[in-house]
């Protein structure tokens, strides 16, 4: 147990400081934390990065997987069926999925290529979603409205964009439709996908000590080096202060807030939390302009019991090019019980965890949705499957082929693990079982259609045409190296394996050709020299 004294001072000294002897500057000083200009720094961050913010820097393939996104499209279509059956004239209407904070776009496909799939399967024709892809940012928004995978389903109505900054109640203008997201738009629940957002906006931060409640204070230093134009260019260089000060039981405006903060003071013993007040706020807007019928699905890094929120220090920032502070998810689901809503947290996990929240309705009047919530959120979760997911990464030099088949059926065929474990798989191939070498072959396509993607990251496409070209399947190489030129660019062994895979198929002209093409790519190879030789001794033959 945590309960030592020392642990208790370390939390308990009104000012912290470190003494270091490089020239800093105090950025500002003892801010409510939700005031503090980290926030703003924060969304300047994504502005200035954009696409590139995913690109070994903000961690997502945790929320951005296709397993996952099977997990949320299986409990939205559910909830869409239990709300037509108790609702028969909300097929009149479109039902809005929300996504704040998009980030790479990578989720948003998975999730609506899967919801279309499993709507087509139940031929489900009557139903009309409408997928709002949003940011802060306008530069992320540009990236979505040319990326390829997203072309099919933009041309049919089916995504949206909007500009939303949650931090605010500025109306959301859908940018195709023209129509903002309002009580009159919204005849159905709003649904609202919320990854890695909640963990991104403001919170305000507490302390518990001896049943008194005390706010933190944060103030902000930074070294004089890492200013630009009175800005901090590395936010990990951002060095945080907080000062504690004691607060009265109306702290906020909102009494339902103070009565959960009533409730930690009371049962806390000891301990510093995060309260997500840009999450209430955006909470607050979104209850509203849905005339307060509202579904959320949640996968963030958080505390979803009071027992965890419990011997806390002062809360910490994580940096990975943002930051993010751990969600208190706890005081999200108290929110909504004490709003009239309801709520679900998953049983408490290692790492992330998914929660589901809803305003204006109870999910015992939703079965398909509890149900569905029983199997992908308390059964094997997006959290189990990361879990996994780490492991078998770290392991898979001593998986054996079907291991790593059975593993990439569970991941639903993604493109990321695949090209992690790609060189394993290929030198595999030779020793393999027939059996496992079709189940692979056949399932390749699947891999294919999950193709995301997002500047400087291998293309999954050329490895398929690896995979099919080292099991002998020629015709199918030659299809996926021709449909991985736009990303790979002309490249030695691009050419080279297409003019390979020709020879096999007896078209030596066109291999001709291509090895002469992988030849000016690479004037060394003596491989592709030796080749034309040997076509051109052919020819005269
Ligand atoms: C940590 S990323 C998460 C991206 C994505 N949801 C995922 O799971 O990978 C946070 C995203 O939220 C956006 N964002 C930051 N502050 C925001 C705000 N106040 N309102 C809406 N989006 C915000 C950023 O631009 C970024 O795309």
């Amino acid at each position: 147990m945590f309960h030592n004294i020392e642990y208790r001072k370390t939390f308990w000294s009104p000012f912290v400081t470190e003494h270091t002897n490089v020239p800093s500057v105090l950025l500002e000083e003892n801010k409510r934390l939700s005031e503090s200009a980290l926030w703003r720094m924060q969304r300047e961050y994504f502005d200035k990065e954009s696409i590139n913010a995913w690109v070994n820097q903000v961690p997502f393939y945790i929320t951005s997987n296709p397993f996952i996104a099977y997990c949320y499209a299986q409990i939205v279509l559910n909830f869409i069926l239990d709300w037509i059956q108790q609702h028969p004239e909300a097929t009149q209407h479109p039902f809005y999925i929300l996504e704040p904070g998009t980030g790479s776009g990578r989720f948003s496909f998975f999730v609506i290529k899967t919801l279309v799939e499993l709507m087509e399967s139940l031929n489900l024709t009557d139903i009309r979603i409408c997928y709002v892809m949003s940011d802060v940012t306008r530069n992320n928004i540009n990236y979505y409205e040319k990326h390829p995978a997203l072309l099919p389903y933009i041309e049919k109505g089916l995504i949206d964009f909007a500009i939303y900054n949650m931090e605010t109640d500025k109306p959301i203008t859908l940018l195709r439709q023209h129509i903002h997201l309002d009580p009159k738009t919204l005849q159905n629940p709003l649904i609202v996908f919320a990854n890695y957002i909640f963990d991104t906006i403001s919170h305000d931060a507490f302390t518990v000590h001896d049943k008194k409640l005390y706010e933190l204070l944060i103030s902000l230093k930074t070294e004089t080096s890492n200013l630009e134009g009175n800005r901090p260019v590395n936010l990990e260089k951002l060095e945080t202060v907080y000062h504690i000060r004691e607060i009265k039981p109306d702290y906020y405006p909102d009494p339902v807030l103070n009565k959960i903060l009533a409730e930690y003071k009371a049962e806390l013993h000891e301990s510093s939390l995060l309260f997500p007040i840009g999450s209430f706020h955006a909470i607050k807007y979104l209850k509203k302009i849905s005339n307060d019928k509202l579904f959320i699905i949640s996968t963030d890094k958080g505390y979803s019991t009071v027992k965890s929120l419990d011997y806390h220090g002062h809360p910490s920032l994580s940096f990975h090019g943002s930051f993010s502070m751990m969600v208190n998810f706890h005081a999200l689901a108290d929110y909504f019980k004490n709003t009239g809503g309801d709520y679900f947290l998953q049983t408490s996990r290692k790492g992330i965890k998914t929660s589901v929240f809803c305003a204006g309705m109870n999910l015992t009047n939703l079965p398909r949705t509890a149900l569905a919530i029983q199997q992908y959120v308390e059964g094997f979760s997006p959290s189990d499957y990361f879990t996994l997911h780490r492991r078998v990464s770290d392991s898979f030099n001593e998986c054996d082929l079907d291991t790593i088949a059975a593993h990439m059926h569970l991941t639903r065929w993604d493109p990321h693990m695949y090209l992690k474990i790609k060189n394993r798989i290929i030198s595999l191939v030779p020793e393999a079982e027939a059996e496992t070498l079709e189940f692979i072959a056949a399932c390749m396509p699947k891999l294919a259609a999950h193709f995301y993607h997002l500047p400087k990251t291998e293309c999954v496409l050329f490895e398929i045409g690896v995979f099919y070209h080292a099991v002998k399947q020629y015709q199918d190489a030659l299809v996926y190296y021709e449909q991985s030129i736009p990303y790979v660019g002309e490249q030695f062994s691009l050419r080279y394996n297409i003019a390979l895979c020709q020879h096999q198929l007896e078209k030596n002209a066109e291999a001709m050709v291509n090895f002469k093409k992988a030849l000016e790519l690479n004037p060394e190879s003596k491989e592709a020299e030796e080749w034309i030789t040997y076509l051109e001794k052919q020819g005269k033959e």
